[in-house]
This record gives C-alpha cells, structure tokens and sequence, in this order.
C-alpha cells in the first residue's frame, strides 16, 4: 500500500471515530433507526436562521460582478474590512481588513496559522481534555502536540502551562467555549496566561461556540485580554453552517511580527490548496456578521439531558457553553461505560477520545424527543453499574 507510515499512523490514532460510526451503522439495522439515539455527533440540527439564507438569496440575485472568480487570497478587500471593523468595536483594538485572513472555517483557520509557525520539532500546547482534531493541525505542518492537563473543572491551570512552555513551543491552543468539557473560560485566566506568553510563542483562541454560552455566560475578548492572540473564528455552529467553511483568522494589531504572519497567512492558505475562502459565504457572513442560531434551542436539551442525568445520579454538571455535556461515567472505564450504552441503543464518546478517561462526551445537537426517549436506558446503564 502506498499510504504514507504518518497517515497510517494518524488514521489508526482517529479510528476511534470510525469505529462509532461503524457500531452506529450495525445498531440501526439490528433495534431499527428510531431506537437509536446519537450522542455522538456535533452537526448543528437547525436549519441556519432565515437572515442568512435572505441575505444568501440576496447575494445570488445581485451577481456582482466578480462575485465567482479568483481573489486576493486572504479574501475580498470589502468583507476583510467588515470583519476588521467588528472586531475593532468588540475590542477596541485598532484592526484593519489586513489583519483578517478569510479562511475555510476554524479548521483552515488553524492549520494556516500552524503551517505559517511551525518549523519540524516545535511545540504547540492545548489543554487536556482537548478537541482531538488539533493534533492532526499541528502534525500536519510538523509540529507536536504538548497536551497540560486542565484543573478539576477544566479549567486552565495556569501554572502548568508555564512550567510546560519550553524553548520549542510556538503556540497553546485556547478553545472556549469548549469542547469536550463544555467551559467558559473566565477573563482572569486570560489575563494570567497573557502575563506567562512571551515572543515567540502565540495564544490561538479557538471559538467557534463563542455563541453558544448559557445561564447569561459571557466568553471574554481574548484578543483584548491576551496581547499575543490569534482568533480563529467560524460560522459552522453560530449560524449552522458547518457544511459551508466559512472563518477568519486575525491577527492581533499588538503582535510584533504582525506584518511577516499577515503575508504568510495569505500565502499559506493559497499553498494549502485552500486558495480562499468560499466566495458567495465571504458576501453573505460580511452582511449579516452577528446573526446566530436560537440559542435557547440547545440550552433547553442542555437542560433536559444534564438535570434528569443528575437525578439518576450521573455526575452530569450543565455546561456553560458548546453543544456538548462531559459527564463522569459511573465507573472509570469510560469504554466499558459506553459499552453498556450501547446495549440501550446509545452512542456516547468515551472521554478517552478527548484525553480524560472517566467520562463520556454527549452532544446536545440530538433532538428533543431522542434524548426523552434515551433516558430510560441511561437509568438502565448507571443501574447495571451498581
Ligand atoms: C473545538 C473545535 N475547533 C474547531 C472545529 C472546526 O470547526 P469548523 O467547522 O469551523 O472548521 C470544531 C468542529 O467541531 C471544534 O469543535
């Protein structure tokens, strides 16, 4: 087989995810697909809201001219000074459309910052539990992937991010809202690793559930709170568009090297085989930036899901923000835990996918009546437990 040994290497690492696949696909056909209920994946299930798809109508009826060709690659000139004047105002940092890179959702946004950082060898830190697709981000570009384990609500533990910044480390990646564990990480803490960064490493704050917060949670400024940040931001779960890959990057006015990483950026997503963003999606986000998904939707099966999960007895604390609850499975073995799911037609991530064994990753993204109708078998599995 001509497959490469890495990418062998970093399918194995991910078969996890299709081994869920594989199980949800061979429970369908044996309990019938509406007795199977998917914790699993993390598509929004809203349509996006009727703004956008106005304003995606409007778009294609003007046809302005250009509209489909090539572009400078970090995205038209107008829709990057849209995008810098909003985050100038949420700021209050002096941004221009140059400091915006228009990128295939969060996921181009960071691999076009990590190849634009990483030299063969060097370090990007992320906190444990962590989204498991970053360290295909930073490998992909050459780099390795430090994970700090978080405290016991997972939060960032800022000491331990210091002791783990070394003479190699380039980045740490930030993602709050979070996914797995579903924290909000509050302003002091940003404030206490921007006192820990220095030149040249870089703090890239993931946040495409920036959005979702609930209980009047509020997700801090990092770009104003940390002076060496990146934003990668996405549209995929704010407006549920994820199938579209639409994000930006920008970068902080306060970076020394603002000018170089700015070239880079845009080169790199050209070499990637990106080019540039989707070019109707740069026309319709930059006329309706702000509009987002009901949010209330998932606090709502936040609710259901977390509070009738504690009455059983889980370890089932509401999330302040995502789509995802990370409740501690009743016994340590996360698998065995999703094993006994599986037998009531559930499909649960085992938190060992994310890095922390002893829970279990649920996707609030499941109707409402799947999870009323899943509870019973939750009850059944913590029962067999005890
Ligand atoms: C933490 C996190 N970062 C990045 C992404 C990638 O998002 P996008 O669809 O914008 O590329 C996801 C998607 O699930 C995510 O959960």
């Amino acid at each position: 087989m001509g497959i490469s040994t890495s990418v062998a290497e970093q399918m194995e690492h991910a078969s996890w995810i299709r081994r869920m696949f594989e199980i949800g696909l061979e429970l369908r056909k044996v309990r019938g697909p509406e007795n199977v209920f998917d914790y699993t994946l993390g598509n929004p299930d809203v349509d996006p809201p009727a703004q956008v798809i106005e304003a995606l109508r409007r778009v294609a009826a003007e046809n302005r001219p250009r509209s489909h060709g090539y572009m400078p690659n970090a995205g038209f000139p107008e829709v990057r000074a849209a995008m810098a004047r909003n985050l100038a105002q949420r700021t209050g940092l002096p941004f221009t459309g140059d400091d915006v890179i228009m990128t295939n959702g969060a996921a181009g946004a960071i691999n076009v910052l990590m190849k634009s950082l990483l030299d063969p060898g060097d370090e990007v830190l992320v906190l444990n539990p962590y989204f498991p697709e970053y360290r295909f981000y930073v490998e992909n570009h050459g780099g390795r992937v430090v994970p700090v384990e978080t405290d016991a609500s997972f939060q960032p533990d800022v000491g331990r991010i210091a002791a783990a910044i070394g003479p190699r480390t380039k980045a740490l990646i930030l993602n709050s809202p979070n996914n797995p564990t579903g924290q909000v990480y509050p302003a002091e803490t940003l404030r206490a690793i921007n006192e820990i960064v220095r030149e040249p490493m870089v703090v890239v704050s993931d946040e495409p559930y920036r959005p979702l917060v609930y209980d009047g949670t509020k997700q801090p400024e990092t770009l104003s709170l940390i002076e060496r940040s990146v934003l990668a931001w996405s549209w995929s779960k704010a407006m549920a568009i994820a199938g579209e890959r639409i994000g930006y990057l920008a970068l902080s006015p306060r970076l020394t090297e603002l000018l170089p990483l700015r070239n880079a950026c845009a080169f790199v997503n050209r070499i990637l085989g990106f080019i540039n963003a989707p070019a109707i999606w740069q026309w319709v986000v930059a006329e309706v930036p702000d509009v987002t998904v009901d949010v209330a939707h998932y606090e709502f099966k936040r609710n259901l899901l977390c509070d009738a999960l504690a009455k059983m007895g889980y370890d089932a604390p509401r999330p302040h923000g995502s789509y995802y609850a990370f409740p501690k499975t009743p016994i340590p073995d996360d698998m065995a835990f999703v094993n006994l799911l599986r037998e009531e037609g559930i499909l649960a991530v085992p938190g060992r996918g994310f890095g922390r064994e002893g829970h279990m990753r649920l996707s609030i993204t499941i109707p409402e009546a799947g999870i009323e109708r899943s509870l019973p078998g939750f009850e059944r599995a913590i029962r067999k437990c005890r």
